[in-house]
């Protein structure tokens, strides 16, 4: 079973660590579920993960119950486990950004995601999510992050990555965090406009994609 930590009222962060933790490994792979009147899984983790992150959600809620899943880019961390999430729950709607439906749509893994654009908003009933446009895909594509305006939480996928897995959530620099590094979007114009999207966000906790959630309050 995948570990499983609720960072907020609702939110739960499931984590897989591959590699010892301090030897050089601990690099973690998260998705995290939002459990709400529509309850929604971001991101699928990998074919390998499926079991071990689908047991820890069955802690929370039935596999049935889920609406949504939120799939920044398309990569296999990202969504890899699409096909077996589909399986075990075939009203699953795949909510994502225009590049990464073409993707679901073209390899055959889905036939009409729901397709979302930055500024778009998705209502879970206390949570509701917002996009913000990340470049992240083939050819530096657009993809997306959601933030959630309830509890004011940026999941950022690949941006803002941290090694150590051992907590689930850590205290963190504000000004430090938030900077994107070049090497995370190396288009200057994509990455100060993903800067700029990012800057306008009052953001309390940083779900990242790998390492431990961001706690930025004081
Ligand atoms: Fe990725
Ligand atoms: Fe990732």
């Amino acid at each position: 079973m995948a570990q499983l930590d609720k960072i907020a009222e609702g939110v739960y962060r499931i984590s897989t660590t591959a590699g010892p933790p301090g030897q050089g490994g601990g690099f973690s792979f998260n998705q995290f579920l939002i459990k709400d009147e529509k309850s929604i899984l971001i991101h699928t983790g990998a074919v390998q993960q499926f079991k071990g992150v689908t047991e820890s959600i069955s802690t929370v809620l039935d596999i049935k119950q889920l609406t949504y899943i939120f799939i920044s880019h398309f990569e296999s961390d990202e969504c890899g486990a699409i096909c077996n999430f589909l399986g075990a729950n075939a009203n699953l709607i795949p909510v994502c950004g225009a590049i990464t439906a073409r993707q679901l749509q073209g390899f055959g893994l889905h036939g009409s995601p729901q397709i979302v654009k930055p500024g778009d908003e998705l209502n879970l009933g206390k949570h509701k999510l917002s996009f913000v446009s990340y470049p992240s895909e083939m050819h530096l594509w657009e993809g997306l992050l959601a933030y959630d305006a309830t509890d004011k939480i940026l999941f950022s996928s690949d941006l803002f990555v941290a090694r150590g897995g051992e907590g689930a959530v850590k205290k963190a620099n504000r000004a430090e965090v938030l900077k994107i590094e070049a090497r995370s979007i190396p288009s200057d114009e994509g990455r100060t406009k993903c800067q700029a999207a990012i800057d306008t966000l009052d953001i309390h906790l940083v779900a990242v994609g790998h390492g431990p959630t961001l706690d930025l309050r004081p």
